[in-house]
């Protein structure tokens, strides 16, 4: 197998070291330092028993690759060691995951018994609990699958713990579960914190739960989810619910879900609250139904970039995380017309793979504004289409180089009534991040367009005037 070439990676992204990685985890801060663990399969670029990958920053651009924190080395968590997250005690650096034990049933069939663990550690090695599982299967509800039930939040309210956990109901509905405790070891149910109403998914994955900008928010990764007009279209897909618990603290009263990335590439995100009171979150930008790995990588998997979270009129919205700024470099400007007689244009200096890119285009006369990404200028290229009409934003990577069947372009509503649209674009090696209407709509999408290609060029029907700002990132 072909390896690739030191230096062929993303500069400003959480990848693989080698292997795959999926979901983020244990996504906190201990000690003053931020630390990101992962899904990791050290052993080829498949999904297989799970290990935890671990990353360290202080700024959440470049990451430190530290030893792996655990192996699926236990009886336990034979079968893996499941998404989960972490939190900084006086104890230690908490990692609570899900422990999936390998067992044959009555009929020898093989099942997977999935159960909650602990692990603690001092930011770089970590000791299962002698106590584990500390969340076993028969603390479950009537009702409630055990071969479905996974991916602990954990976080401190007060003196006590608690812990949301995915599960599935016995008529196939996600569900998040809560539970809590005094002292981590001893934990016990209190509620179906919420659960889909045979609306939103067949089983959640990955829930995460926090406060923001005054109400409280509810984060899950809902399988096999219908589309909707623009929405959802992933299959397994990640959608937010706004609103705030029930007097108890039992149950969480919430508006409709939104979806929280309209890419082809994004699952499983969790969140962090920095020591400045940002709350941070991060994606895998990959998904379970459209995923793909060159076949010369030896590593496949990489994180979406950290993005701040705020809530506006309702809505989430998500910004690229500051830090990333201190990393621009190489400005280069383009300001004029441009009119549908032009054709493609390319402009000095606005190209690159490793970009942090700002286009604004008046709106009054222009009625469809595209741009070719990583354009290799002989057909290699991904599309940004704007429909200035319909307010449609597409990311289409049809001719981006990929051999496999899968699905290549994907939609969000945008804002174009405004007399001017601002879209930003982080391009990182092997992937491309929008922000529409200032981080209220966003889509990401990986491409394995070959490196060189690193040409942009901007066209459109009608005619407008169009302000782009690029820098280049260095990263790594
Ligand atoms: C989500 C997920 C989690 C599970 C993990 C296994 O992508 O299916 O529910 O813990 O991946 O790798």
């Amino acid at each position: 197998m072909v390896k690739q070439a030191a230096g062929a990676r993303p500069a400003f992204h959480v990848t693989a070291p080698v292997g795959w990685i999926n979901d983020p985890n244990g996504f906190s801060w201990y000690e003053g330092k931020c630390h990101l663990f992962c899904q990791y399969h050290p052993y080829s670029t498949q999904w297989g028993p799970m290990y935890w990958a671990h990353y360290r920053t202080e700024d959440m651009v470049r990451w430190e690759l530290l030893p792996c924190a655990m192996a699926p080395d236990e009886a336990y968590d034979a079968g893996g060691c499941f998404s989960g997250s972490a939190l900084e005690t006086e104890a230690g650096h908490v990692l609570m995951y899900t422990a999936v034990m390998l067992e044959t049933d009555a009929d020898g069939r093989s099942r997977m018994r999935q159960q909650q663990a602990i692990a603690i550690g001092d930011g770089e090695t970590y000791h299962k609990l002698a106590g584990n599982p500390v969340i076993t299967s028969d603390m479950l509800p009537e009702g409630c699958s055990r071969e479905d039930f996974r991916d602990p939040k954990i976080w401190k309210e007060g003196d006590r713990y608690y812990a949301l956990m995915a599960n599935r109901s016995a008529t196939g509905e996600g569900q998040a579960l809560l539970y809590t405790s005094e002292d981590l070891e001893h934990w016990s149910f209190v509620s179906v914190f919420d659960h889909s109403g045979g609306q939103y998914g067949g089983m959640w994955e990955c829930p995460d739960f926090f406060p923001l900008d005054g109400a409280e928010v509810l984060m899950v990764s809902p399988q096999f989810m219908e589309a909707q007009g623009l929405e959802f279209h992933n299959g397994n897909n990640s959608v937010v619910f706004v609103g705030k618990r029930d007097p108890e603290g039992k149950h969480f009263l919430r508006q409709t879900p939104e979806q929280i990335d309209y890419g082809t590439d994004f699952y499983a995100p969790q969140t962090t609250c920095a020591p400045d009171g940002r709350r941070i979150l991060i994606g895998w930008m990959q998904n379970w139904e459209n995923r793909m790995c060159p076949d010369d990588f030896d590593w496949c998997g990489m994180m979406t970039v950290p993005r701040e979270l705020s809530l506006r009129d309702g809505h989430l919205i998500q910004t690229p995380i500051r830090e990333l700024l201190q990393y621009r470099t190489d400005k280069a400007e383009h300001r004029g017309d441009l009119r549908a007689a032009d054709g493609w244009q390319e402009w000095d200096g606005i190209c690159g793979r490793f970009l942090d890119l700002t286009v604004s285009l008046t709106t009054a006369d222009c009625d469809i504004f595209r741009m070719k990404l990583a354009s290799d200028g002989s057909g290699k290229e991904t599309f940004l289409i704007l429909d200035l009409k319909k307010g449609i934003l597409t990311l289409d990577r049809t001719y981006s180089g990929m051999k496999l069947d899968l699905i290549t372009a994907r939609s969000m509503y945008i804002d174009t009534r405004r007399e001017q649209v601002t879209l930003r674009i982080l391009m990182d090696a092997y992937s491309i991040e929008v922000f529409a209407d200032c981080g209220r709509n966003v889509m990401s999408m990986v491409i394995y367009t070959p490196r060189e290609a690193d040409r942009i060029a901007f066209s459109c029907e009608g005619a407008t005037e169009v302000a782009v700002e690029k820098y280049a990132i260095r990263g790594k």
